[in-house]
Formats: structure tokens, sequence, C-alpha cells
């Protein structure tokens, strides 16, 4: 198991490339199953969850190759069901669901866990299946789902945290191969839905609407292969950018988009972050002080859960009371308590983090949870006095490519340890 090794106090500078998008990427990937023929996606991030869901389309019967950031697939001949265990382990997963059930009319989709963020239901992906016509059974841990037909109809697909993206997903690329037409009403606003609503056009889909709430789609009889090249991943980019910002550094994100970014820049530039937005990307620095905030996360356009963590972090170094509060994942302030560690002062009030600043966090050993809390405590530890040892960062190349080489061109210390 490895571990980052950080010496904080280095103020972040330089430029770095933001990476493919792991969560545009990992839909896409699963809309290659709906062609017979041979799809290229460019831009991919050397991910383990990207080359886990590549082994999943392989156990699908596709293949599948991924070299430098290209990966090729060819689903010619496809079967309704992957393996277990794999699909089980990765969330991220269940987007397969819809593109099986469109191509084979028969789909077997191991059933995902919860995980430390809550419980992800699932409820809204089954409900689209079934208003597509699907019939559906969980049975020993599978979702399994039969239709003769699909028929496009419509469907509302907002839960009590607002809308889903992947379910979103999945009803899209189900309904590209409906006879008729659907409509998604309290669709996923998120740029990650309309990068899969481009590709799926490029393959000849017919779909109005991505990127607002009622995405609406025209069935077609069969889908071709396509090329595509996956958006810039808005979530490296919002860390990067915190990341600049808390270590009081100057840094270009060069391939950022501003327009993704636009909940992120905004409550950084009120709490006194210089961001510049430039041709190719966007420039973040910082030398005065931080002023407090309060963040609450939301569906796009609003503030992005998945940046939750890192702002937290943030917040330590403003001079005051700051208030984050957490709407669409019930536990997602594991973070938390590995900050106490460092000498934050943070209180959890139901979904709200209290956050009392500033605070001259010092360096521990701590251990990453998930994804994006590791992304803070790793932000932490390059803020802390002497060293942090962030542990278990497997959860970090789950979604960053190679964070430590891109944190060390911006001169930060981070060794990767074999620990
Ligand atoms: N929800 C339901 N029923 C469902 C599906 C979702 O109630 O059937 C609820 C969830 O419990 C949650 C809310 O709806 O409260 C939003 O969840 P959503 O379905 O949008 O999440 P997701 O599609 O499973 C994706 C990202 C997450 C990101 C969320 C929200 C991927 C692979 N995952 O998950 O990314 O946090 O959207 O933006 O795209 C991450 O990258 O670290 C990560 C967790």
């Amino acid at each position: 198991m490895h571990s980052f090794l950080i010496k904080g106090g280095v103020p972040l500078q330089g430029e770095v490339e933001i990476s493919g998008a792991k969560n545009a990427v990992l839909p896409i990937l699963a809309a290659t199953l709906l062609t017979r023929e041979k799809c290229v996606i460019r831009g991919v991030p050397n991910l383990s969850d990207v080359v886990f869901m590549g082994r999943i389309l392989t156990s699908l019967g596709a293949k599948v190759r991924f070299r430098g950031d290209v990966m090729t697939v060819e689903a010619d001949r496809v079967k309704g069901h992957g393996d277990y265990e794999l699909v089980r382990k990765m969330r991220g997963s269940i987007c397969i669901l819809g593109p099986l059930l469109a191509r084979l009319r028969e789909a077997e989709v191991s059933f995902p866990g919860g995980c430390v963020i809550g419980s992800r239901p699932i409820d809204l992906h089954l409900k689209a299946m079934r208003a597509l016509g699907a019939r559906l059974m969980v049975e020993e841990g599978y979702v399994r789902a039969k239709a003769r037909r699909l028929v496009g109809t419509e469907m509302f697909l907002g839960g009590k945290a607002g809308p889903t993206v992947l379910g979103t997903a999945n009803a899209m690329m189900a309904a590209t191969l409906a006879e008729g037409v659907t409509v998604i009403e309290s669709a996923a606003c998120e740029p990650e839905v309309t990068d899969l609503a481009d590709f799926l056009t490029a393959m000849g889909a017919r779909i109005q609407g991505a990127g607002g709430p009622t995405i609406t789609i025209t069935g077609v009889k069969e889908l071709h292969g396509a090329e595509h090249e996956v958006i810039p991943d808005r979530i490296e980019a919002a860390t990067f950018a915190i990341a600049a910002a808390a270590t009081r550094g100057h840094v270009t994100l060069r391939n950022a988009r501003p327009t993704h970014l636009s909940a992120v820049l905004d409550k950084l530039e009120a709490i006194g972050v210089n961001v510049q937005r430039n041709a190719d990307g966007l420039t973040v620095s910082r030398s005065g002080a931080l002023a407090t905030t309060d963040v609450t996360t939301q569906p796009h356009p609003g503030y992005p859960t998945d940046a939750q963590a890192q702002m937290t972090v943030l917040m330590t170094q403003a001079e005051g009371v700051s208030i984050v509060t957490e709407r669409i994942f019930e536990s997602r302030f594991m973070h938390v308590s590995e900050l106490l560690r460092l000498g934050a002062d943070i209180t959890i009030e139901g979904p709200t983090a209290v956050v009392k600043g500033k605070t001259r966090l010092s360096g521990a050993p701590i251990m990453a949870s998930d994804l994006r809390a590791s992304a803070a405590l790793v932000i932490a530890g390059l803020i802390a006095r002497g060293e942090t040892l962030v542990k278990r960062i497997y959860h970090l190349d789950r979604g960053y490519e190679r964070l430590d080489h891109k944190l060390r061109k911006l001169g930060a210390h981070v060794q990767r340890l074999r620990k």
C-alpha cells in the first residue's frame, strides 16, 4: 500500500496540465457498448478507475486497448453480464446498465455497494429503465433487466438531493436506441453529462438539451463508431486551484475550463484569491489574507460536492468562522477527523462543518478514506508545518493522474512511499 510523505510549507509555483475528466470518461467508455464499431477516446486519464472500467468492458467481450491517453474499444460482440466482483467494486460501473439493456435488451449488473460518503442508492437508475419498458429484478446481489423493446417516454429523475449524474447518463444511453422520443426532466446539468451527449451524438444519437434540466432523445435504429476527446477534469482543476490558494502559490492550470468551474472560482475570488482566466486555462494565486465564507454543495452549476473537502481545508486558513454544508451526500466529512489530528478546529453539526480559523496546521500521520477526502488531506499536508504522512493513497490513484508527480513539478515536497 502506498503513502505520500509531504513536507509542508512550500508555495506551489508554475504550470500544471489538467488531465481528462474521470467522471466524463467512465460513462463514455460504457457508451462504447452501444455499437459494434470501433470507438476511439482521446485525452483518457491513466487512473485505476479507468483501467478498471477497461477490464469490465473486456469481461463483457469488448476488445480494449489503452496506449498513452487513447483508449480504443471495439465491442463487436458483447454479453449481458460482466465479472460480478469487478462491477461490484466500482460504483461508476452502474452506467453499463443502460447501454447493455439498449444493445442486448438484457443486462445483469451486480448491485453496487454504498461507500464511505453515503448509502448511494440506484432507485432513479432503475426508475429510468422501467420507464423505458424494462422489467427489473434485484436478486442474488444482481440487478437483472430485460426488455422486449425499449419505448421512449417522459420521465422525472429528480431525487431528494436533486438530479442524478450517472442516472441521467444511464437513461440517456438507453434512450438513444429506444423507439420514439424520451424526455428526461430534472436531468443532471453537469458538464460530464454534456460530454457524454456529445460523444453519443458523434455516434449518431439524436439528443437535445444536454447541459440543461430537460433532455430530449429521439431514438435511432443503431449507433456507429466515433472518436471523441474527453473534457478536462474540473475537479482536478478545482483541487489544484485550492492547493495554490492554500499554499499562497501562483499556479497556471493549463487546459482547465473556467466555464465548468464558475462556482469554485466565484468562491475563491470572494475570499481573496486572485483568479485570471486565460485563453487555454486559468491562473490562481494568493498573497493576502483569506476571508471566511459559507459554502453549500449543490448540483451543477452550484458548488460541487467533489470539491467540498478541499475547500474545508482552505477554510482552516481564513481568519474567523466558515460554514461548509454538504447537501449531496450524507456522510462526506470523513476528512474532518484526520484534519483534527493536524490541529484544525472543526465541528460537525448534521450536514454542516463549522471551521474556525486561522490554524497553523502541524504535520502528522493521517489516513485517506475516499478520493476527494484524500485530496483534501494532501492539501492540508502541503500547508502543515513539518511532515505529514498520508496513508492509503490508492484512493487518490483512482481519480488523480500522477498527483505526486504534478505536485513535485510545482515545487512541492511530496514523496511516494511503498508502505
Ligand atoms: N441518488 C438517489 N438515487 C439514485 C441515484 C442517486 O437518491 O438512484 C442520490 C445520491 O444518493 C446523492 C444524489 O442523488 O444524494 C446525487 O448522486 P448522483 O447520482 O448524482 O451521483 P453519482 O452519479 O453516483 C457522480 C460522480 C461522483 C459525484 C456525484 C455528484 C461519477 C463516477 N461519480 O456520482 O463523483 O460526487 O456524481 O456530482 O461520475 C468522485 O469523483 O469522487 C465522486 C464521488
